[in-house]
């Protein structure tokens, strides 16, 4: 079966990197890998580290893309791809425009899509913008949509999806975060390097590592974000490590507000290894990421979400993550309660992960393979 792997971004490639990896280990499968660019410096981080060798490169990022531009781009590249390959099924990730675009494309075409992490919905189309109606688009294209979780799938099904067309496997992030842990602890050079380029937590503190890059948090949430990091970084016992996503609707302003705090440390983007690694150096965790959400849970990490909904409330419900939406004073308030609370720090570091064990790629390609 000749299957053609579409995505573009930083976490679509760590999601898609063990599904690969999985394809590379099957003889029945011929595995081609399509790479939007979407990211370029994000996404290459995670090529490199899961050793990832795109067939095809669109190359397609600019500075401060719109959605339609890339959107437009995008389409036509990969048509062009799938025009060339005619691959049996393509293989889409997840809820950015990539995934969206790679759908479109194979459905113009008449190509099956299996859609990896479906049905996640927080039941508002701008809440995220515009993750939510990609997700929405895609899994009502795709034939095989595989939903990391029962509730994912029961969203699917309360949509009119076709039961027989879903299958329940667990997120792929669990599998890239077991492999990349294993070998953060098995390979001693790699460790050394890691921990070299990341001196976090100083002496006598406690690490907040943050994330944060929500498209409908731009402008005002932001700097409520901002202002509430700066007033936590003046307690003393804490470093703020704040590796900052490269989007310049998120740099500029996290850059001007935040660069002269002394306990606060903007970094670059972190490889994927090395972020691995500061969420195991951190106390707590505060964050808009989706996978993050998902990934920390595993290392018995609280989350603190900075969003007002969320499509993974199997997390808030086990209780590892808390959303706090992004008024300066809440983000303020939840962050003090956790580092001087140690039964509400507690109650968020012992939950059971609901995104799976790590075996999630494996049974996407078994389901491939026999149903696909
Ligand atoms: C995208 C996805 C979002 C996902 C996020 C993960 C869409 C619309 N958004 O948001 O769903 O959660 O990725 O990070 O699909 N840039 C660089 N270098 C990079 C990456 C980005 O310079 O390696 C800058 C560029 O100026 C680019 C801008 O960031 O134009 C925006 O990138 P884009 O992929 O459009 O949106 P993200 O905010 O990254
Ligand atoms: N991540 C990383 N380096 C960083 C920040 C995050 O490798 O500096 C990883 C993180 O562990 C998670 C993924 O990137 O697996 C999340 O990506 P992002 O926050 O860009 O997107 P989202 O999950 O919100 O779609």
């Amino acid at each position: 079966m000749r299957i053609l792997s579409i995505f573009g971004t930083r976490p679509e490639a760590i999601k898609m990197a063990p599904v690969l990896k999985a394809f590379a280990a099957n003889n029945k499968v011929e595995s081609l890998v399509c790479v939007t660019g979407q990211h370029r410096c994000m996404l290459d981080q995670v090529l490199d580290f899961f050793n990832i060798k795109p067939h095809y490169d669109l190359n397609i990022m600019k500075e401060n893309q719109g959605l339609a531009d890339l959107t437009s781009a995008m389409l036509l590249g990969i048509t062009e791809i799938i025009t060339r390959e005619r691959p049996d099924r393509v293989l889409v990730h997840g809820d950015t425009t990539t995934a969206l675009a790679a759908t479109l494309a194979a459905f113009y075409k008449q190509v099956p899509v299996g859609h990896v992490e479906a049905g996640l919905r927080t039941g508002n189309i701008y809440l995220p913008f515009p993750e939510e109606a990609n997700r929405i688009l895609a899994d009502n294209i795709a034939d095989m949509l595989f939903a990391p979780t029962k509730l994912a799938k029961q969203n699917l099904l309360s949509e009119g999806i076709a039961e027989s067309n879903i299958f329940v496997t667990g997120n792929t992030v669990i599998d890239a975060l077991f492999y990349t842990s294993t070998k953060l602890e098995q390979d001693k050079s790699l460790q050394s390097k890691v921990a070299r380029n990341f001196p976090f937590p100083t002496k006598n503190k406690k690490l907040i590592l943050v994330t944060g890059h929500r498209r409908e948090s731009f402008g005002e949430g932001l700097k409520q974000i901002c202002e509430a990091l700066g007033n936590i970084s003046n307690r003393g016992d804490v470093d703020v490590v704040y590796p900052v996503h490269l989007n310049p609707n998120v740099k500029e302003p996290v850059t001007e507000i935040l660069s002269e705090f002394p306990n606060i440390h903007l970094l670059q983007p972190l490889d994927y290894p090395s972020f691995v690694y500061a969420m195991k150096q951190a106390y707590i965790i505060v964050s808009d990421s989706g996978g993050i959400q998902e990934e920390a849970p595993s290392l018995g990490k609280p989350v603190l979400v900075m969003r007002t909904s969320t499509e993974r409330p199997e997390v808030v419900t086990a209780g590892a993550v808390k959303l706090v939406g992004t008024s300066t004073s809440t983000i303020i308030k939840e962050i003090h309660k956790l580092l001087d609370d140690t039964r509400t720090y507690n109650g968020m570091t012992k939950t059971k992960n609901p995104f799976g064990d790590g075996f999630a790629a494996n049974r996407i390609v078994k389901e491939i393979l026999s149903n696909g």
